[in-house]
């Protein structure tokens, strides 16, 4: 490996934008890459040239950085992590009050489902860190879902919702997941119904959204309202960004060094969400739920079958191919949209299927290189982003950085479940009784 330097790191920027504008072919980029970056070309360089702009410009950063290099490099490409500001709202969705406190309850409401008895909260448990505790979430009652469950807790910053990023808005997000098979399984028009029957929702509906009665649309709006109340930026990480150095011990920030530079996590969880919604392979292997659950297995395919794999794939395959499902462009297979580290404290086990228990196994993981205990990586090498490198970091280095990712959390969000509306009743007990008198 050739040492960096500031002159090759300014013209590997460059390049990096020449590529970004006129996406050069693979064999100039790559050529290009090599002699800046000073890097041996280990084969791994191949995949930058995979059509991820940000990646190619992200190698400009230093190929083998000192501790904490990456953040003294000022590239626009790697934002500072940086306390978080307010969520933003969008201009057709504006907050109120009133709002927020109907989506609290429609997100604890089972009605919004099929057989209504699971709610938004069921398998966004507060208690659980709006997430669900198993490697696989649960799903709809009969099945097991398919991926990990996501916390909802600062769900309100991401631009792209979901593990391969393919819902944009939480009010788009709502109803995918109130209807999905696996997850809600409910109808609009059933769930509208029942809405219109529960006279507190009629009254609450009309005097939110000045409509003579609730629709199951204003219904997603309300809930991604409350939704953007369940934010966390009262934490350690927050304070001492914003300039209260006395929070963090030394192993912290040590660990933060790290972090931003030998340890290489700023390279995508990055700026203040800890995020740069950017999709990556890093090498987690296929879940291994997979290969002994039959209900799993099951909504394995069935979730290949409706996001219409064709009949080969759906036959062999053997892991979740992420963003491939949206563009089907080969070189997306197995790539995830980065989620934010914030309030990971609650939210264990990680990655899309929970393949690891603990935050100790997550390092094990990147300081391998992207490969677990035994050996094994991504199920589409080809495309395993060239970031994740071997890591070298000791056994005192893994516990600095530890100790800074617990920084991330502040205190668990944990509130009372709401009572919930009652039905209007369609007959008193005296008409019942008239009606069997009568008979
Ligand atoms: C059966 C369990 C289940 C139910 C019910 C459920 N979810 Fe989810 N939720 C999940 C799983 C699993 C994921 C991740 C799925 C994926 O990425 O493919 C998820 C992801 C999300 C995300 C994305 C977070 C992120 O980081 O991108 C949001 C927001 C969310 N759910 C909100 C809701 C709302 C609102 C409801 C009720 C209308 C709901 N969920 C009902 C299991 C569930
Ligand atoms: C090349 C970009 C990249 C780098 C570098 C990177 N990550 Fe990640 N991280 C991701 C992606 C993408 C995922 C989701 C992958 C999946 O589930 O397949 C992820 C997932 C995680 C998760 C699981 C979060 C959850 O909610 O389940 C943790 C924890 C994590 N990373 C920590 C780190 C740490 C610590 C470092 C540095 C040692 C690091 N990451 C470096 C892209 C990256």
């Amino acid at each position: 490996m050739v040492s960096f330097n500031k002159t090759s790191v300014f013209f590997a920027k460059i390049f990096a934008k020449i590529i970004v504008k006129a996406t050069v072919t693979t064999a100039i980029a790559t050529a290009l890459l090599i002699p800046l970056n000073g890097c041996t070309g280990d084969g791994r360089l191949a995949s930058v040239t995979n059509g991820t702009v940000p990646e190619a410009a992200l190698l400009a950063a230093p190929n083998q950085p000192k501790t904490g290099m990456f953040a003294s490099v000022a590239n626009p490409e790697i934002p500072p992590l940086a306390p978080l500001g307010p969520p933003p709202i969008p201009a057709d969705n504006p907050m109120s009050t009133a709002k927020v406190a109907l989506g609290k309850l429609l997100f604890f409401d089972p009605r919004l489902g099929g057989d209504a008895s699971v709610s938004c909260a069921t398998c966004h448990d507060p208690e659980q860190g709006w997430s669900w505790a198993e490697d696989i979430s649960r799903g709809y009652p009969g099945t097991v879902h398919w991926r990990s469950n996501q916390t909802i807790i600062n769900a309100a910053y991401y631009s792209k919702l979901f593990w391969a990023g393919s819902t944009p808005s939480l009010e788009s997000q709502a109803p995918s997941a109130a209807r999905g098979g696996v997850a809600g399984n409910g109808e609009n028009d059933i769930m509208e119904a029942r809405l219109r029957l529960i006279p507190e929702y009629v009254k609450q509906f009309n005097a939110v959204f000045g409509e003579p009665w609730p629709t199951i649309n204003n219904a997603w709006k309300a809930i991604a309202a409350f939704e953007r109340t369940l934010i966390q930026r009262d934490t350690p990480l927050d304070k001492y960004l914003s300039g209260d150095k006395s929070v963090f011990t030394m192993q912290q920030v040590r660990g933060k060094t790290l972090y931003e530079g030998k340890a290489r996590c700023i390279l995508c969880h990055n700026g203040a969400l800890t995020s740069n919604e950017k999709y990556y392979n890093i090498g987690v292997p296929r879940a291994q739920r997979w290969l002994d659950d039959g209900l799993a297995q099951i909504t394995f395919r069935f979730e290949y079958y409706a996001k219409g794999a064709t009949e080969a794939l759906y036959r062999s395959a053997k892991d979740d191919v992420g963003l491939y499902f949206r563009n089907k462009n080969k070189w997306s297979k197995g790539k995830f949209r980065v989620p934010s580290l914030r309030y990971i404290a609650y939210t264990a086990p990680y990655m899309r299927q929970g393949q690891f228990y603990t935050l100790e196994e997550v390092i094990d993981f990147y300081n391998r290189g992207g490969f677990d205990e035994d050996g094994n990586t991504s199920s589409f090498p080809e495309t395993k982003s060239p970031l994740i490198k071997k890591l070298d970091l000791t056994e005192d280095e893994k516990e600095d950085l530890l100790a800074f990712l617990e920084t991330f959390s502040g205190a668990q969000i944990i509130i009372p479940k709401p009572k919930l509306p009652p039905y209007k009743p369609l007959f008193s007990l005296a008409e019942l009784e008239a009606a069997q008198a009568a008979k």
